[in-house]
């Protein structure tokens, strides 16, 4: 068999995971959360959970595919061989590309918006007509599928040039650009006249709204941000080289998908306002009200509007692709390692598999709409299976199996890079204790949140 490819350093690594991290979740979900549930006072419980709870199941994962130097269901193989586990490792070859599926047919959409950007623009309306301009575009069968499409065709391409010549190229390039990208957007978010009442709604403290489910919400976040649950940290590092430091690796990730976070909510929300609308929820923020703050500002100065929101939809895109490629290879490395696949053919097997099954979640909007699920178009039903069950449910096995199956003095020796690491050695009886007791009981609340909700 082919020698297994590896990232070629820690900023590899580290931009590949934080490729991962950084989508679509920092975009629209975040800067809406925080306005919502307290500001200032949800973004320090978010941070909260981020270092207490998500940084120990995000560590735990890159423990198992790191130690292991192998895929899901390979990793479960190794350290668990005949037993249930396998079912763990199956779960989640399946989970990330039940995510992808649809991921990849909202990616589609910031390409056709981007390629709207590039040619027509958006012209200057009343957010009624901007609505319904969206709606119109994805209930359409055709322009939606066809984006969808050359999403899905982008991540097979890179995901099919390997590791190293693939995935670490791509991130590489693209993630500085997604920062330098970001930034821009913010200052001129920033400088818009009225800017200072969105600064406002993310600052402001109000403690009043930390309520339990704000708390659990916050939780949940983080938790989907950092791509937990569902094997694609386990399987990027399982690509880290055997000496690197697993802890800096994860504080580096951790540390990016939050400062990006941060900057991507200065970039929205005071160009939300300054337009004078409320801001609304889920994928509705970046394809209803930016578009039409695009319009709106294209009055006042037409270039620079045009160019904002190419750089905008071009932003989008790119942190979609880099989240996709993770969860594609996930896929991919189990027909590559378990059933012997070339690259070629298993990443042509997953494109079809999640093309069809994306395909119809996005019909699900127009000529599909009468397919229900629980009450649910399929692509809803897809997101809310994911996001509420499958990434929770993955999630708290994968700290069971670490903190309450592994050997203790293996998971010491790969969290202490082979006790070289004195920080980390330090630290491991908080990680230990964060991940047996603290991790499973925050993920059960979540959990029971979330079937409640
Ligand atoms: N973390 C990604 C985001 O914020 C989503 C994701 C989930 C990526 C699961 C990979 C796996 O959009």
């Amino acid at each position: 068999m082919a020698r297994r490819e590896h990232f070629g350093g820690r900023s590899a690594a580290i931009l590949a995971l934080a490729g991962s991290a950084i989508g679509l979740g920092n975009i629209w979900r975040f800067p809406y959360m925080v306005g919502q549930m307290g500001g200032a006072a949800f973004i320090i419980i978010y941070l909260i959970s981020c270092v207490l709870l998500s940084l120990p199941i995000f560590l735990a994962e890159a423990v198992i595919g790191h130690r292991t130097h192998a895929g899901t269901f390979g990793a479960m193989e190794k350290l668990a061989p005949g037993t249930k586990w396998k079912w763990l490792g199956l779960l989640t070859v399946v989970s990330p590309l039940i995510i992808l599926s649809y991921y990849s047919v909202v990616g589609g959409w910031s390409l056709g918006y981007l390629w709207q950007s590039l040619t027509t623009g958006f012209h200057a309306g009343e957010i009624g007509a901007v609505s319904s301009a969206y709606g119109a575009f994805i209930s359409s069968p055709g322009w939606p599928l066809l984006c969808h499409t050359l999403f899905l065709l982008g991540c097979a391409w890179i995901v099919s040039a390997g590791v190293k010549s693939g995935i670490e190229k791509f991130n590489k390039i693209t993630m500085p650009l997604l920062f330098v990208l970001i930034v821009l957007i913010m200052v001129y978010s920033l400088s818009l006249p009225g800017a200072a009442a969105g600064v406002d709604y993310l600052v402001r403290p109000d403690f009043s709204k930390i309520t339990p489910s704000a708390v659990a919400a916050a939780m949940g976040q983080s938790f989907f941000s950092l791509s937990l649950g569902v094997g694609t940290i386990l399987t990027y590092a399982s690509y880290i080289r055997k000496n690197e430091n697993i802890l800096a690796t994860g504080l580096g990730t951790v540390g990016f998908d939050l400062l990006f976070a941060l900057v991507a909510g200065f970039a929205i929300m005071p160009a939300v306002f300054a337009a004078g609308i409320e801001p609304g929820a889920g994928p509705g923020l970046i394809f209803e009200t930016l578009p039409y703050i695009f319009s709106k500002m294209g009055v006042v100065a037409p270039a620079l509007s045009a160019i904002v929101a190419v750089l905008f939809f071009v932003t989008i895109a790119c942190a979609a692709f880099t989240s996709a490629i993770s969860m594609y290879e996930v896929g991919v490395a189990y027909l590559v390692e378990q059933r012997k696949l070339s690259r070629r053919k298993a990443t042509a097997l997953i494109f079809l598999g999640t093309w069809t099954l994306g395909a119809l979640c996005s019909l699900s909007f127009g000529p599909l709409a009468e397919l229900k699920l629980f009450g649910l178009s399929l692509f809803s039903f897809c997101d809310m299976l994911t996001s509420n069950f499958l990434m929770t449910f993955g999630g708290l096995l994968f700290v069971l199996f670490v903190g309450w199956k592994m050997d203790k003095a293996v998971v010491r020796d790969e969290f202490t890079a082979g006790g070289t690491a004195r920080f980390n050695c330090a630290v491991f009886d908080a990680f230990w204790f964060l991940l047996r007791y603290i991790a499973p009981l925050a993920i059960v609340i979540i959990f029971i949140t979330n079937f409640f909700a």
